[in-house]
């Protein structure tokens, strides 16, 4: 059977930094698959591989209908074929339906052959949909799609794509997403979104790729196919898109095309090139336009993908920094109709609250009037209400509003840069044990302050800020000086499972994980058997056995709903254990 693994280490908005492994070669996520043309290659597929790109996309359905390709692909591989030894991706000829409106091959005959030259990944021959398709055509050309996926499934002995489809109605969209869950793929791209995409609609964009993640399996990585341009990334990641595919970077450099994050240029236009890849501060836009066609080409396509590389390097720093809500904000400066799009998707508040972080290395920088509609800033407010109802003392934040008084050293409350400078006012010993209380209320939802009711807490005599908080001699939890937030102690993971019924803050594991748990080891995913819902990425969380019993305390990376699904990786980081 295939050799797959998809793990999740980082994350930030609803995107991630992945690990994918097929056939025991490893790439990092988000990635971008080159497209190979098998008939015509512009960059060789080991020079692609030479400069990081670990992973490429051909197509199946040209090397099957050329006869010298098809018969060397069936001799001696396709990697041999390519002299390319990453993981390499196939498409079915799907395109060539959509384009071209058939193909001279059967679902079944084309995933036949994926497995015959020896692909990493195969692609059934889904339908394409185009956008504004009526009804009813998009409701037949579906019901086909996932007849086929049910009979690639019944033949596939590798990883496969099954792509979501369902045109711009997002209900079939979130259909076909979920029946294709429940089925035995890898990989799920989300497709025909190519002409959403050369039509710069991509506030349809949003809504399509949304209505898919929200049927989808958060645990496995999610392709948008045909999307390499880089200005769309850094939104594209930020909804929770995890691989792209680009043909454009030789496409658009036969039509001389320069690709920049913020859009496309024509060379003709380009006095200087705003980038220093080793193209362009080797050559000067004059130097390129009077090169012979071929090589201006190639050296054109070698600065695209420089460009592709570096922007999704850029996403994936933003990711471990925590500022991908800054930078989806910066690429929406560059087109009118991205910066729509990026309005359109902070209307999803449902869905991006669940996903977004509850903690982050950076501070919230209020960029723009749309940072105060971020997921961080809007969970902030509705939590500060809830703690208000207990506490209702409040200050007056330059950037918030009014936020209860005691809250004033949490995140995102104290970790804010906007306008105006605020000072952050120490706690008086006498109301230090308020903002505890406070802060786990919070932090830990309604309830959780009582299991701090009679904390003493020191205050650092460097700083004034809590630090060590404690009850009767006994360590129940740390105050974080980063974000104002709260680590468990046992004793403190003690009394709050105590207060919080079930499943509060729990994450539920089988019993081959208790032992090891209880001596404070991590959790891994496949171990968890329930979890509550309203866990959060990065929460504190309380891990029990199936009665119950406390067994650890720790911080998990993933969401209530992915804990109950995710079967690979790590699933909390525990802190401490509770031993028998
Ligand atoms: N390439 C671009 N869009 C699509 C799609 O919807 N399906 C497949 N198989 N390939 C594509
Ligand atoms: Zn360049």
């Amino acid at each position: 059977m295939a050799d797959f693994r998809f793990e999740v280490k980082a994350r930030d908005a609803a995107g991630r930094i992945g690990k994918l492994t097929v056939n025991g070669k490893t790439i990092e996520t988000p990635a971008i698959m080159p497209v190979i043309n098998p008939k015509q290659l512009i960059v060789a597929p080991k020079e692609l591989k030479e400069m990081g790109f670990g992973m490429v996309i051909t197509n199946s359905y040209i090397i099957y209908k050329t006869p010298e390709l098809r018969e060397r692909a069936l001799e001696e591989g396709i990697h041999k074929l390519l002299d390319y030894d990453g993981i390499i991706e196939v498409d079915s000829g799907s395109f060539q339906l959509m384009r071209y409106g058939g193909v001279e091959v059967t679902n079944g005959e084309i995933v036949r052959f994926q497995h015959d030259i020896g692909v990493d990944i195969g692609t059934f021959l889904d339908i394409p949909t185009p956008p504004d398709t009526p009804r009813e055509k998009a409701e037949e050309d579906l019901r086909i799609t996932l007849e086929r996926a049910k009979e690639a499934e019944g033949i596939k002995e590798i990883a496969m794509n099954a792509a979501v489809q369902g045109s711009t109605y997002p209900d079939l969209r979130t259909y076909a997403a979920r029946e294709l869950s429940k089925m035995n793929f890898e990989i799920h791209p989300i497709g025909a979104v190519v002409p959403l995409m050369e039509g710069y609609r991509y506030k349809d964009l949003v809504d399509v790729v949304i209505a898919s993640k929200q049927g989808l399996r958060p645990d496995r990585p999610v392709h948008l196919f045909g999307a390499g341009h880089p200005m769309i990334f850094a939104l594209a990641v930020a909804m929770g898109i995890d691989l792209f595919d680009s043909a454009s970077y030789a496409l658009y450099a036969k039509d001389d095309r320069y690709l920049t994050p913020e859009g496309t240029k024509r060379l003709e236009e380009l006095e200087y090139f705003p980038c220093s890849c080793p193209v362009c501060s080797r050559y000067t836009p004059q130097e390129l336009r009077e090169m012979p066609k071929e090589e201006r080409t190639r050296l054109l396509a070698l600065h695209n993908l420089w460009v592709i590389k570096e922007e999704l390097n850029r996403v994936k720093q933003a990711i471990k920094e925590g500022t991908l809500w800054e930078l989806v904000d910066e690429r929406a400066r560059g087109h009118p109709k991205l910066y729509a799009a990026y309005k359109r998707l902070l209307e999803y508040r449902e869905y991006l609250e669940k996903n977004e972080p509850v903690t982050k290395a950076s501070a919230f920088f209020k960029v723009s009037e749309e940072a105060l509609k971020w997921p961080t800033a809007v969970r902030a407010r509705e939590r500060a209400g809830r703690v208000k109802v207990k506490f209702p003392e409040t200050i007056n934040h330059p950037i918030f509003g009014e936020i209860p008084k005691y809250l004033g050293l949490s995140y995102p409350f104290a970790q804010s840069e906007g306008e105006e400078d605020f000072t952050i006012e120490r706690p008086s010993k006498e109301e230090a044990r308020n903002y505890v209380m406070a802060i786990a209320e919070y932090q830990f939802g309604e309830g959780a302050g009582e299991a701090f009711k009679d904390a003493f807490v020191e205050l650092s005599r460097k700083t004034g800020m809590p630090r060590q908080i404690k009850a009767r001699g006994k360590h129940l939890a740390t105050f974080r000086a980063e974000d104002g937030l709260l680590t468990l102690g046992i004793e403190g993971a003690r009394r709050l499972h105590e207060v919080l019924p079930f499943p509060r803050m729990r994450v539920v594991v089988d019993e081959d994980a208790e032992p090891f748990a209880r001596k404070g080891k991590n959790v891994f995913a496949k171990f968890v058997v329930d979890a509550d819902p309203n866990i959060r990425p990065y929460d504190e969380v309380l891990v029990v056995n199936k009665n119950d019993e406390l067994l650890a305390t720790g911080q998990t990376l993933l969401n209530g709903e992915e804990l109950r699904v995710f079967q690979q990786g790590l699933a909390v980081k525990v802190r401490r254990g509770v031993e028998k």
